[in-house]
């Protein structure tokens, strides 16, 4: 897994304008997810505070992580699996990463530039190869055709 050492500054500076407004962050994320896709409204049990900050931490983390990315692909295949048992499709990674591509550009404002857009959906495309490799046995990158497609 690879990202240039350009995308990863980008990528860290950008997260650490949004951890301050996390909650808010984390509204606007799920918001937008069941505006996209109000199925996958059901899947989620919990409060979703409690999951925004979880799910705020979790990229924290990865984000933090960025230079050793190797470090982290048993993390988030672990993670995956997990995502199984929630009942999270192949195709569901689409909407969410569009969902948070979405969050950054409210969240930053004209500090979402087009530099940033790309190493933010490169990363994604990195993080969510792994999880969907790990998760579906099915799943080749090469060849996979997203079946959702939202416009932002
Ligand atoms: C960047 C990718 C993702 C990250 C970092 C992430 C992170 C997390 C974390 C940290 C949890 C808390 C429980 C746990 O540790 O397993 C969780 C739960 C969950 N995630 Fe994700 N997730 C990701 C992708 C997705 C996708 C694509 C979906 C599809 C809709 C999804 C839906 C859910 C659901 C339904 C739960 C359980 C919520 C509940 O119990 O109410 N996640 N996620």
């Amino acid at each position: 897994m690879s990202l240039s050492n350009e995308q990863i500054k980008l990528i860290q500076a950008s997260f650490s304008q949004v951890a301050p407004i996390a909650d808010q962050a984390a509204n606007i994320f799920y918001n937008k997810l069941f505006e996209y896709d109000p199925e996958l409204r059901r899947l989620f049990k919990t409060n979703l505070n409690e999951q925004g900050k979880k799910l705020m931490q979790t990229l924290g983390v990865a984000v933090g992580a960025l230079r050793d990315l190797n470090a982290l692909v048993p993390v988030l295949e672990k993670l995956a699996i997990k995502h199984l048992d929630y009942g999270v499709k192949v195709d569901d990674y689409t909407p969410v990463g569009n969902a948070l591509i979405y969050t950054l550009k409210q969240g930053l404002g004209s500090a979402f530039t087009p530099e940033l857009k790309q190493a933010w959906t490169s990363l994604l495309k990195v993080v969510f190869d792994v999880m969907r490799s790990a998760a579906y046995p099915n799943f080749n990158p090469n060849t996979y055709k997203n079946h959702k497609s939202y416009n932002h």
